[in-house]
C-alpha cells in the first residue's frame, strides 16, 4: 500500500479503492434469510479517490444523494476530503453499485492509513457503508465485490459464509438491460413486510440455488433452473413486464435460460448461453444495451 504525501502540504494524504461489480446466477432476496446464493464478479467497478483539502467534504463525480453523504460519512475521516467517485457501473440495474461503492471506499481508507486489508477486513468494515444503503443487506454483494471471483454465499446466524468456486464452467451470460432503475432498499422492505405469506417462496429459491450448485458445469440443466428462479421472483413480486419480456425474448433466442439480477423492479436480466453473439445481435437490433461476462478468477 502506498500513501502519497505531497511535499510542501504537510498533512496532504492520497488514497486510492476499487470495488468491482456482481451479478446474481441465483439466490437474490432468499439470500438475505439466511438461504444460499451463488454469484460472480462482473469487469466493472467504482473507484474511489480520497485527497486531503483543507475546506468541507466534497464529492466529485458522483449525482448529489444524501445516502451516498452518510456513506462517505461512515467511511471516511471527518476532516475535510475531496472525494473522487468513478465508476462504470450502472446505478439501481442489480449490479451491486452500492456494495461496490462500499467497497472502494473502504480501502481507499486504508489506503490512505498505510493500511493492507485482507478481503475479510474489507468485508467487515464494507457492511455498516453498504447499510446506509439498504438497511438489511445479506452481505452477498460486498463479498463478491471484495474478493471477485466466483462464490457461493450464505449468511448462517447472521455470520457470512463465503465458499469461492474454483470450476470455470463453459457458459458465459449476457446482461440485458431493461434501461429501468430498481430500488433494492425498496424491494428488500417489500419482501420483508410479506415475509410470513412469502417465506414458502423464500425457501424454495433457496432449494434452487442448492439444486444450480450441483449443475454448475451443464448449461442445459442450469438455465431452466435460471428461468424457474425467474418465476419465483416474480411471485415474490419483484419482477415486471420489461423483466418478464426480456426473459422472454433471451429464450426465444436460443438462451439455456434467463432471469432478472439484484433486487428486481428493474436493473438487468441475465441470459446463459453458449455464445453470447447471437443474443447480442438480437439485443442491439432492438436498441437493448447489452454486454457478456462469465465468471472470472478473483482479481479484486
Ligand atoms: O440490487 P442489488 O444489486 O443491490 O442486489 C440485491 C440483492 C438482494 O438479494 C435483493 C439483497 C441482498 O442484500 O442480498
Amino acid at each position: 500500500m502506498r500513501t502519497d504525501r505531497p511535499p510542501g502540504f504537510g498533512c496532504a494524504l492520497r488514497g486510492i479503492g476499487q470495488g468491482l461489480g456482481k451479478l446474481l446466477l441465483c439466490g437474490e432476496h432468499a439470500v438475505v434469510y439466511g438461504h444460499p446464493a451463488i454469484a460472480f464478479a462482473v469487469d466493472r467497478a467504482t473507484r474511489v479517490t480520497l485527497e486531503r483539502t483543507e475546506h468541507a467534504t466534497t464529492l466529485i463525480g458522483a449525482v448529489e444523494d444524501d445516502r451516498l453523504r452518510d456513506a462517505v460519512r461512515a467511511a471516511v475521516p471527518p476532516e475535510g476530503w475531496r472525494v473522487h467517485i468513478a465508476s462504470d457501473l450502472p446505478i439501481g440495474r442489480g449490479m451491486g453499485s452500492s456494495a461496490a461503492l462500499a467497497v472502494a471506499l473502504v480501502r481507499a481508507r486504508a489506503h490512505l492509513d498505510g493500511e493492507s486489508l485482507g478481503p475479510d477486513q474489507v468485508f467487515d468494515r464494507a457492511i455498516p457503508v453498504e447499510r446506509v444503503f439498504h438497511g438489511n443487506p445479506s452481505g452477498v454483494d460486498v463479498a463478491i465485490s471484495a474478493r471477485g471471483g466466483f462464490l457461493r454465499y450464505r449468511r448462517e446466524d447472521g455470520a457470512p459464509r463465503i465458499e469461492p468456486i474454483r470450476r470455470r464452467p463453459r457458459w458465459r451470460v449476457v446482461a440485458l438491460d431493461s434501461g429501468e432503475v430498481g430500488n433494492t432498499a425498496v424491494l428488500v422492505d417489500y419482501v420483508a413486510a410479506r415475509r410470513s405469506k412469502l417465506d414458502p417462496i423464500l425457501a424454495q429459491i433457496g432449494a434452487l440455488v442448492d439444486r444450480a450448485f450441483e449443475v454448475l458445469d451443464a448449461p442445459d440443466s442450469l438455465g431452466p433452473l435460471l428461468t424457474e428462479n425467474h418465476a419465483l421472483l416474480r411471485a415474490l413480486g419483484v419482477s415486471n413486464p420489461r423483466l418478464d419480456e426480456l426473459v422472454a425474448m433471451a429464450i426465444d433466442s436460443g438462451a439455456w435460460g434467463a432471469k432478472l439480477a439484484g433486487a428486481g423492479g428493474g436493473g438487468v436480466v441475465i441470459a446463459l448461453v453458449d455464445d453470447p453473439e447471437p443474443l447480442l445481435r438480437v439485443a442491439s437490433q432492438r436498441g437493448i444495451s447489452a454486454f457478456a461476462c462469465a465468471p472470472a478468477e478473483e482479481t479484486p
